[in-house]
């Protein structure tokens, strides 16, 4: 089970990191993906009560990879954690599956009382460089956070949010297939695709016009 979760978040990696070229480079630099196992093998541990221990975990993780993921947290499946560096995950943080996060995001609580404090984030959901997502709020499913906003309340499924606080870019929604970038795979705007496209239609009406005229008036 555990070699299936692995091998297909390794996967995950290749096909949505353009950076990944290879399965080898994958599990030799990504710390994204050691930082999972570290969690996987403490949070084992803390859910059946040895806290201290998994908490060591956890910290071991931190210490090699420069992520903190807190032993209690909830990860969905083919997590990618893309450079990582910096990033924190709360104890009360529950993640989707096929969720993209970047370096130094924070999925922290805002106050310290017990229980669920931290978000929960839906099934492939983007959130950029820098950005902290804060207290038990819920991003829905496909959503993207903007690099460096600050996300303190919930954000519906398909919606892009950017800046401090976090309000919704005035957009279509969502678009149907990832990009590592987290930028819209929206119809060409190249000016010369557009004429192009505008001459096509001229023709085909010329064409449409030339049917129509009867037989006997064409030389
Ligand atoms: C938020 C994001 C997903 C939006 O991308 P997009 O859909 O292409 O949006 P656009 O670039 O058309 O921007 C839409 C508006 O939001 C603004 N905007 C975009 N990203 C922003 C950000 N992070 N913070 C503040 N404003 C932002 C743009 O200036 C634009 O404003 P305008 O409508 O007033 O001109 C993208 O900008 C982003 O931050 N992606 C994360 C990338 C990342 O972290 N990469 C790290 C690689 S190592």
């Amino acid at each position: 089970m555990a070699l299936m979760f692995l091998t297909e978040t390794i996967q995950a990696y290749r096909e949505r990191d353009p950076a990944a070229r290879s399965k080898l480079e994958v599990v030799l630099c990504y710390p994204g993906l050691h930082a999972v196992g570290f969690h996987a093998l403490g949070s084992f541990f803390w859910r059946r009560g040895a806290f201290t221990l998994g908490r060591f975990i956890s910290h071991l993780g931190r210490f090699f990879t420069g992520i903190e993921i807190h032993p209690g947290a909830r990860l969905g499946r083919r997590l990618i954690i893309d450079h990582g560096m910096g990033v924190v995950i709360g104890e009360t943080a529950e993640i989707g599956d096929d969720v993209y996060i970047y370096h130094q995001v924070t999925l922290g609580g805002t106050s310290s009382a017990q229980g669920k404090r931290h978000p929960t984030i839906g099934n492939n959901v983007i959130i950029g460089a820098g950005a902290k997502v804060l207290g038990a709020i819920e991003i829905g499913e496909g959503a993207r956070i903007g690099s460096n906003a600050v996300v303190v309340a919930a954000v519906p499924a398909g919606t892009t949010v950017v800046g401090i606080p976090a309000r919704p870019v005035e957009r279509q929604p969502h678009k149907p297939v990832f990009d590592a970038y987290g930028t819209p795979a929206e119809p060409c705007l190249d000016p010369l695709l557009q004429e192009l496209g505008l001459l096509r239609k001229e023709l085909m009406e010329l064409e449409n016009r030339m049917a129509r005229i009867p037989q006997d008036y064409v030389i």
